[in-house]
């Protein structure tokens, strides 16, 4: 089976089963300050999750881009990967553990879908503790299944337990399917929870039926939700039967252009391999990055910190393998033609995604050179007993020549150096500290929050929106948002910086409509009637054919998910903090109320 009839045959069986599709979202989370990439498919559903009511209705289904960058170091081997396509369908307080089952097996091995003989298939169920009971139902759904008893597993919290995405939020049991590969057992205790690699896990069927609160406590939510996620990448290397995720058709495309490139051939020796697979993963996340067109751009923070690190060291893995200088963009255009007919912003912002790229690569490739020099000199300045580069000298390589940690690790251990990890830890957390208080919040964890607060910022992020295009013309569309407790950042595309006069305007349209106290009024509606009416907003990359409009009086009009205050009135005063570059053209707005 190919990729693109795993992810057809996936949205086409539950659309069967009354779900709507909806788009992937964006893999840079919207208005969720608390983690820096999308990492499953519930993530952006979260407030529907909590009880919002989705436009598309109670059940849906989609492919989700997802990032996560915990395990970046594991990335080479057969499974990690940073980035990787979610299949997922959700029950928004309709359906829950019976169906959920249900339709897992049949999808898993029914003749028409995915065809896997049922012997193969073993299943994981939650244990029960002090927070949940023994999930008995799941248990006694899989056997009137016919799933045998030997085939079912009960796990702890550790394993059968999946959320919250942060530290507060929706989670509750789950259910989990594995394949058995047919390696040998490692042990007479060999099962699905020991990860040796004979039992490989493919679905997670999560009954999100609680809140975790912030003092720690497990409260039922008040409408019981199916959260289920199926690895793309993972079940379709499983169905081709192939070793790892990076031999089938996914990556085909994209190991074949490297192969073009380097001097090495694929598979030559471990080495070689790994290298091959962390050029191609992490050039297609940032392909993927690059791809939203959120305003993310390689930089020293957040997601840009992300995006710079893995372009660096796949630039650096690249020449491991004898890749030139400025392949990147040539390996981008692989996974833009593998993935661009699924993800269509891809195709669209090739340019963007080649420029950056190859900006990058050629900053990265000056600071090398001179980065090594200082490297040496370092080395050269030590006495002949030490065996350690200090931490403040590592983070100087970093923070001056843009040398990431493990490159200077790398380094370091091929002439038999070490490097104080903790003491760059700790200078790079005081670097952080000065310079940029606010971020720090973002580590913190937990879910976006959906205070009165941050609905008022909301509204306050359209009534600006409005005004700019208003203040500035047309040109002005929204990039990207980012709204916590505390102020609003709004990205959008405009050409050059605004002037202090056009800034005051700004703030003064805004402020008049406060004061003119509208109502704020949200409609649903198609995605059709929403464009017809001459509402504003990200139509392409995040909502289904059925979207919610707000209305505020006569002078704004956007497509949503909110939440947002009922009057303008609530808002208080509005005011424009900082008006700054945030990428080639687009800017960025940063903006409080005070009350
Ligand atoms: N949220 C669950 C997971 O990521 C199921 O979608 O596994």
């Amino acid at each position: 089976m190919r990729s693109y009839e795993l992810r057809e045959k996936y949205l086409s069986f539950f659309r069967e089963k009354g779900h709507a599709v909806i788009p992937s979202a964006s893999v840079i989370p919207e208005n969720d300050p608390t983690v820096l990439f999308t990492t499953a498919g519930m993530h952006p559903l979260v407030p529907y999750l909590l009880g919002a009511s989705h436009p598309e209705g109670k059940r849906l289904t989609n492919v989700q881009k997802c990032i996560r960058t915990g395990d970046i170091d594991e990335v080479g081997d057969a499974t990690h990967c940073t980035f990787f396509e979610m299949l997922g369908n959700w029950s928004l307080g309709d359906y829950f553990k019976k169906e959920a089952i249900q339709w897992s097996w049949e999808f898993l091995t029914s003749e028409k879908w995915l065809n896997i003989p049922r012997e193969k298939l073993y299943v994981t169920v939650f244990a029960g503790d002090e927070d949940a009971p023994r999930d008995m139902e799941s248990f006694n759904l899989w056997v009137s299944m016919g799933v045998p008893e030997d085939h079912i597993f009960f796990l702890p919290k550790e394993n059968n337990w999946w959320g919250p995405a942060g530290q507060t939020g929706p989670c509750g049991p789950d259910t989990e399917m594995f394949i058995d590969t047919g390696k040998p057992k490692c042990g007479p205790d060999c099962s699905p929870a020991c990860n040796c690699g004979k039992y490989v896990e493919i679905w997670n069927d999560v009954f999100m039926e609680y809140n975790k609160t912030h003092d720690g406590r497990y409260e039922p939510l008040s409408q019981k939700n199916v959260d289920t996620g199926m690895g793309l990448d993972r079940t379709i290397a499983i169905l081709q039967g192939v070793e790892s995720v990076y031999d089938t058709d996914l990556y085909k495309g994209i190991m074949d252009r490297i192969a073009q490139l380097a001097e090495k051939e694929y598979g030559q020796d471990p080495e070689t391999t790994r290298a091959y697979r962390i050029v191609a993963d992490h050039i297609r996340t940032s392909t993927f990055i690059l791809g939203d067109e959120k305003g993310v751009t390689p930089s020293n923070v957040d997601q840009g910190y992300v995006l710079r690190r893995l372009i660096r060291r796949a630039v650096r893995y690249g020449l491991q393998i004898g890749i030139p200088e400025g392949s990147t963009p040539r390996i981008a255009e692989a996974v833009i033609d593998q993935y661009g007919s699924v993800y269509p912003e891809l195709v669209k912002n090739r340019q963007f995604i080649m420029n950056e790229l190859s900006l990058e690569e050629e900053k990265f490739q000056r600071t090398i050179k001179q980065g090594l020099k200082e490297f040496d000199k370092l080395i050269s300045r030590l006495g002949a007993d030490t065996k350690t580069i200090a931490g403040h000298d590592a983070f100087r390589l970093y923070d001056t020549f843009g040398f990431p940690i493990e490159f200077t690790q790398e380094l370091a251990e091929e002439k038999g150096f070490k490097v104080d990890i903790e003491g760059f830890k700790e200078s790079f957390r005081r670097h952080q500290e000065i310079s940029q208080a606010g971020a720090s919040q973002r580590f913190k964890g937990g879910l976006a929050d959906h205070t009165e607060e941050t609905a008022r910022l909301h509204t306050a992020t359209h009534l600006l929106h409005a005004a700019l295009r208003k203040v500035l013309g047309d040109e002005v569309a929204q990039k990207g948002s980012n709204i916590t407790a505390e102020r609003l950042r709004f990205d959008f595309s405009f050409s050059r910086k605004m002037t202090p006069e056009e800034i005051e305007q700004v703030e003064r349209l805004v402020n008049e409509a406060i004061d003119k106290d509208y109502e704020v009024v949200c409609e649903e509606m198609s995605l059709e009637d929403a464009r017809n009416s001459g509402a504003i907003g990200l139509f392409e990359s995040k909502y289904g054919s059925r979207v919610k409009v707000y209305t505020i009086g006569d002078f704004s009009k956007e497509l949503c998910g909110g939440p947002h205050a009922t009057r303008t009135g609530e808002l208080g005063r509005f005011r424009i903090v900082k008006e700054e570059s945030s990428s080639a053209g687009v800017r960025r707005i940063r903006a409080v109320l005070e009350h």
